[in-house]
């Protein structure tokens, strides 16, 4: 029994070393690496075995618009010559990676003596990026109960960002009932979008808002801004319409007098205007007569 088994195991060893001998087989040590932007990265492509001594070997680049050389012939063309350099066997070592290196990419071995004789591995390829200082817009003044938003964006990010706002320092929590701090705050966070929104202000959410946005490669701020929360003040609206109000009925019934007067009697007032002098001069002169008399009299006395 045992010797049949131990046969039987020999045997798919030597076939399967058989059928290794005349295949060509890539493995990759990473099928989706990363990198930032302007570092470099690795494209593992590694012959598992070839009996073929000298294959052939190339990497394309697969987009959208279709695949497109980037090792061929021994040579790195296209977008990345002077970027890349093949490590033996052939493995792509990009130098400095753009933004644009995102993609997937495709080694294919071909060995000529083997015979299976091609075979091909795809390595799909992120570039991070960076956000950028996003654009925020917080508006400067907001009555007290309206509603209110407060926007974050930045178009660099790669990864997408995502969104974070913060109120005097201190980070903004997506759902304010899980913040003390926050918790009779009507606001809705959208990470994705970047939008703060709140249903009706309250005199606590007046502060220095600032919104940051982040990506696994890193993050950016905005600068913070004030947002103030006044009252509409009833009584002190109603309060000042009734002095308005007042005043300008004054000053038409002041119109109206003047006017009043001034159709009716303008002649008549002058004239007494000139009679009252004369009045007051008959009496000073009386009065200065009285005095006269008095002065005479007191002398008299004298
Ligand atoms: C990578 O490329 C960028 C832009 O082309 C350049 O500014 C930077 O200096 C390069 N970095 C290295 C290490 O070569
Ligand atoms: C939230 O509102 C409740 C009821 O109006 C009040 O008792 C509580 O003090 C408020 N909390 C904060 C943090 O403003």
């Amino acid at each position: 029994m045992a010797k049949t088994r131990l046969a039987c195991l020999l045997t798919l060893l030597s076939t399967h070393c058989y059928v290794s001998v005349l295949a060509v087989v890539l493995k990759t040590s990473n099928d989706s690496p990363w990198t930032d932007e302007f570092d470099k990265i690795e494209l593992s492509c590694l012959i598992e075995s070839i009996s073929t001594t000298n294959p052939r070997i190339e990497w394309k680049k697969i987009t959208s618009e279709g695949p497109s050389y980037v090792y061929y012939d021994k040579k790195i063309s296209g977008a990345l010559e002077n970027r890349a350099v093949i490590r033996e066997p052939a493995t792509l070592l990009i130098t400095n990676a753009t933004r644009s290196d995102t993609a997937k990419y495709r080694c294919e071995v071909t060995a000529a003596y083997d015979q299976k004789s091609f075979d091909e591995i795809v390595i799909d390829l992120v570039v991070r990026v960076k956000p950028v200082v996003p654009k925020c817009s917080v508006p400067k003044s907001v009555p007290f109960g309206k509603s209110a938003e407060l926007s974050c964006m930045e178009d660099e990010g790669f990864p997408k960002s995502q969104y974070q706002w913060f109120k005097n320092r201190e980070e903004i929590p997506d759902d304010p009932k899980t913040s003390i701090r926050f918790l009779n705050s009507s606001y809705t966070l959208n990470a994705e979008t970047g939008t703060l929104m709140f249903i009706a202000v309250r005199k606590e959410d007046a502060g220095d808002y600032f919104c940051r946005a982040k990506n696994d490669a890193g993050h950016a701020e905005c600068p913070p801004q004030n947002m103030e929360v006044y009252d509409i003040d009833v009584v002190g609206i109603v309060l000042g319409v009734l002095v308005v109000v007042v005043v300008l009925l004054c000053i038409t019934a002041g119109i109206c007098c003047a006017y009043k007067r001034g159709f009716f009697s303008s002649q008549k007032q002058t004239g007494n205007n000139y009679k009252v002098p004369a009045k007051g001069d008959g009496v000073d002169y009386v009065r200065t007569e009285d005095e006269g008399d008095f002065r005479h009299k007191s002398s008299f006395v004298i």
